[in-house]
């Protein structure tokens, strides 16, 4: 059944990109008039941010007539590497793929370069001692998105004697995001004592996960006794907070909420006072990796590291002006 579906996926999008032969030249590789045949491993489809970004590859690849065979891995990188060695077997133009963690990909990506294909790495990054497995990384800087979230504390408790006690809901275990909120978010914190992390545990940067930790973390504290949640993500904080209003706590007020991505809904509870922070994860980086896709296979050079705007929404700014999310 997973893998019927995974093959679904990347067939689908194989065919459908396939009706771009023949777009105009412009917009093709310039060498050979073909088009860029780009290989992209997503990681999964495990929140609303995730759906966004897939979609955003793949609109951008149609518009920049680049063909995409897109794979999602399903929270597997066994798949993504399997993934990855199709694109290698397929001699694409170039690799990109999201990986769901940072180790592991060093013997995959060693293939992809004896095989000449020039890889992109996409939102999360990878741990390696070789930066030569890949020309690029286009990613969040999900330390600065952990600082930002910290400063939001700093300045909504200073005058506050404390203790502040803050409950984390993580992402995915060793995923950069997971990595980079926890120690931005530390690294600004450990200035001032009176900031206790009292529970801190993975919830996958899913909803369900987000209900079940809301739901452990409220038979072992009492309501009263916390004062924060923050959450690495929009999907686990709805479901933490299904859980609040199951429990009669009032998200925003009796425990101030802070969450990473900025989907339209969570924005909207910002503006209803359900959610106090939020920090942007920007998932519309499609536009920018086939520009970048271009550039590689037209020989130019390219940043090594390229990071993705993004800002902080929270209680202080002017919410009348923020455009609609679109997802
Ligand atoms: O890597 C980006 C993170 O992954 C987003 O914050 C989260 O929603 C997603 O699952």
């Amino acid at each position: 059944m997973r893998i019927t579906k995974r093959l679904l996926s990347f067939f689908l999008v194989l065919s459908v990109s396939f009706s771009c032969i023949g777009c105009e030249p412009s917009k093709t590789n310039a060498s050979t008039e073909k088009p860029i045949v780009l290989g992209f491993s997503q990681l999964g489809d495990e929140s609303t941010w995730r759906s966004q970004n897939s979609l955003s590859i793949i609109n951008a690849a149609q518009e920049a007539g680049i063909k995409i065979m897109f794979d999602d891995a399903m929270q597997n990188p066994e798949n993504q590497i399997k993934a990855i060695r199709s694109f290698i077997a397929y001699k694409v133009d170039v690799i990109a793929f999201s990986p769901l963690v940072e180790t592991g990909w060093d013997t995959v990506l060693g293939e992809a370069k004896a095989a000449g294909i020039p890889v992109i790495i996409v939102d999360r990054m990878i741990d390696t001692e070789d930066d030569s497995l890949y020309t690029c990384a286009l990613c969040s800087d999900f330390d600065l998105e952990g600082r930002r979230a910290g400063e939001f504390l700093m300045k909504k408790f200073r005058n506050t004697d404390g203790p502040v006690r803050i409950v984390e809901l993580s992402g995915t275990e060793d995923s950069t995001p997971a990595i980079g909120r926890y120690e931005g978010f530390r690294s600004v914190l450990s200035s001032d004592p009176k900031f206790e992390v009292i529970f801190s545990a993975s919830g996958d940067f899913m909803r369900s996960k987000g209900r079940e930790l809301m739901q452990q973390i409220l038979t072992h504290y009492e309501a009263e006794k916390i004062d924060v949640l923050y959450s690495h993500n929009d999907d686990m904080t709805f479901g933490a907070i299904e859980v609040m209003l199951e429990a009669g706590i009032i998200p925003g007020k009796d425990i101030v909420i802070i969450s990473v991505d900025a989907t339209q809904r969570i924005i909207d509870y910002l503006r209803e006072g359900s959610v106090n922070c939020v920090i942007e994860c920007n998932p519309n980086s499609g536009p920018q990796v086939m520009e970048i896709a271009k550039r590689i296979v037209a020989g130019e050079k390219v940043a090594k590291q390229i990071y993705i705007e993004e800002q902080v929404f929270d209680e202080y700014s002017d919410l009348s002006s923020i455009a609609d999310r679109g997802y």
